[in-house]
């Protein structure tokens, strides 16, 4: 279903400008803007530190990032998601509980590589990325070749992905496809809340939802090989 347009969304997502790198398309379509397209992140002058930095892609309402943004102090986290709508709520929440070291993308992520430098990230986390299990519609999958190719540019050697999915099938395809494009993938669990990863695990907005309805949780995490 649909989500209806927040009110007020333009003088709120003003109101959280300083948590804001960049938003929409710089150019026509997001190929172009892909390849041609360059406004690289200075993390030093984003956080005022030279602290890691670690990327949301999809952060849905925020609860994930900001937890783990608290629990985490002496690391940098930059949320991406494309829908404004719904990060709009992210920014709300984090600027409400003044959480100092999470900024926020809101662009899709096949333009990431315009905004952030390469070999720059430590840690990409997948949290129940759409499945979209119709074969045309592959190329949009978070894990498929084309976001794997562009996940690599962007993680510093040895860096990681961490996926979690209530999708069988798309978490299968996932393992398939780090395998194929030079990630080891390493602490899987089918069961992730009775597992020995449960005490650390933050819950998201969507896990909540799917753990609630009995399904079991799906997590890997995918280790980017040193070439
Ligand atoms: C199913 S929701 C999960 C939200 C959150 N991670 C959670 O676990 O509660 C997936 C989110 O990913 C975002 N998304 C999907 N494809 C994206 C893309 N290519 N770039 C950025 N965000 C994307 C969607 O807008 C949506 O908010």
């Amino acid at each position: 279903m649909r989500m209806r347009r927040k009110r007020n969304l333009e003088p709120r997502m003003e109101a959280c400008a300083a948590l804001l790198i960049a938003r929409g398309k710089p150019c026509k379509n997001l190929k172009e803007a892909a390849e041609t397209f360059r406004a690289l992140t200075d993390y030093a002058a984003l956080f005022g530190n030279e602290a890691p930095v670690e990327l949301e892609v999809g952060c849905g309402n925020g609860k994930f990032i900001a937890e783990l943004a608290v629990r985490a102090p002496q690391r940098n986290y930059i949320a991406v998601e494309q829908c404004t709508n719904v990060i709009l709520t992210a920014m709300e929440r984090v600027r409400a509980e003044r959480i100092p070291n999470v900024r926020f993308l809101n662009v899709a992520a096949e333009i990431l590589p315009c905004y952030i430098p390469e070999r720059s990230v430590t840690r990409i986390y997948l949290n129940f990325s759409t499945p979209l299990p119709e074969a045309g519609r592959e190329k949009q999958r978070l894990t498929s070749d084309r976001f794997l190719a562009i996940y690599k540019r962007l993680l510093v050697p040895g860096g990681q992905i961490v996926q979690k999915t209530d999708s069988e099938a798309f978490f299968e395809y996932s393992l398939r496809k780090f395998g194929e494009n030079g990630f080891a993938v390493t602490d899987v669990t089918r069961d992730l809340h009775h597992s020995a990863y449960a005490a650390e695990n933050i819950i998201t907005e969507y896990e909540a939802n799917f753990s609630a309805k009995g399904m079991p949780i799906y997590r890997a995490v995918a280790v980017l090989k040193e070439e």
